[in-house]
């Protein structure tokens, strides 16, 4: 039999599989995740993610310019304080290590990309958990909202260019951007991360913010089994007033980053996280896969599921292998 049907014409060359892409993936559309730790005067390597440094506030402004360089569309920072205390009082004060870095960056970078904020108490509390305890230890939704306001304030006051709630506490949406209504900050978007899973894949990023956490996030953050509820969450967020919705992790739920694709009326992006990158460090260092293709192969993935965008390690890296090849 000669087929007269053959998908592989449009396969058979470099120049025909250009021509007929469905997806490709341009520098804007990755968000670099950067952490900054007080009191640095040196970067400090994150054993758990190779390439990856808790930087310091010098080495954190390198890192966002060359990311402006490199045409990337942000950068997510994260901030690693000295002392923590029960209410993560370091997450509110102007002085904070995130919100000096925010206004440092702001100042130096905020033109060319997005410099944007994770808005939760997790690295900045001594319990290490996302919100404040009750009496009884478990994290108070309602009482921990009031935190999230006057983090989103002096988030907006140092300069951040969207604000990133990944907290997964109820009503936290409604709840920031009527804060920062009330406060001369309606231009400030929100970025929700709606469809958060209790995850694995966030190991690594427990090293590289020190995290104090013993236990769990089960409470707040979503069963890895349940697909139906991450469409809840996001329509929830979406309803509440967010200006994008985001998927997290990201390969390991494509699904469900399909589902908010095919729904979503503002835009929609995904995290790839610290231990998807260090499973793709790790293989490639082992010498199992091709770091490259990984990478590339992962990041286009996810775009193909249905993200705009991408925050992930590879940002600036990625970016600059794109600008070569176009
Ligand atoms: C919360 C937050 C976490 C990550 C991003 N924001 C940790 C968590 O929810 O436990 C994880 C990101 C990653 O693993 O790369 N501040």
């Amino acid at each position: 039999m000669s087929p007269t049907i053959r998908p592989r014409r449009l396969r058979a060359g470099e120049a025909v599989r250009r021509a007929v892409r469905e997806v490709r993936v341009h520098p804007a559309e990755l968000v670099l995740p950067l952490f900054v730790r007080e009191g640095l005067s040196e970067p400090v390597a994150i054993g758990s993610m190779p390439g990856v440094v808790q930087h310091s506030l010098d080495s954190l402004r390198e890192a966002a310019v060359e990311a402006a360089e490199a045409g990337v569309g942000g950068v997510m920072l994260f901030g690693v304080p000295e002392h923590r205390d029960a209410t993560g009082s370091g997450a509110t004060d102007p002085d904070g290590i995130l919100n000096v870095a925010t206004r440092k960056l702001a100042e130096e970078v905020g033109d060319v990309i997005v410099v944007q904020t994770d808005l939760c108490l997790d690295e900045f509390t001594d319990h290490g958990h996302c919100g404040v305890l009750d009496d009884r230890g478990r994290v108070d939704n309602d009482a921990t909202l009031e935190r999230y306001d006057d983090m989103a304030l002096a988030q907006a006051e140092a300069g951040s260019g969207l604000i990133g709630m990944s907290g997964m506490m109820d009503g936290q949406i409604a709840s920031a951007r009527e804060a920062l209504d009330t406060h001369g900050h309606s231009d400030v978007p929100l970025l929700a991360y709606s469809a958060k899973y209790a995850s694995v894949f966030y190991g690594p990023f427990r090293e590289a913010v020190d995290s104090q956490l013993q236990g769990d996030r089960r409470t707040y953050q979503m069963d890895p089994a349940n697909r139906r509820e991450g469409m809840r969450e996001t329509l929830l967020d979406i309803d509440e007033g967010a200006d994008i919705v985001m998927v997290k992790p990201a390969l390991p739920y494509l699904d469900v980053l399909a589902d908010v694709a095919a729904e979503s009326i503002v835009p929609v992006w995904a995290y790839q996280v610290s231990g998807e990158y260090a499973m793709i460090e790790a293989a490639a260092a082992n010498g199992w896969i091709d770091r490259q293709r990984a990478i590339a192969e992962s990041i286009t993935a996810i775009r193909r599921a249905g993200a705009d965008a991408v925050l992930t390690y590879y940002a600036t890296e990625y970016a600059r292998t794109l600008k070569e090849t176009r």
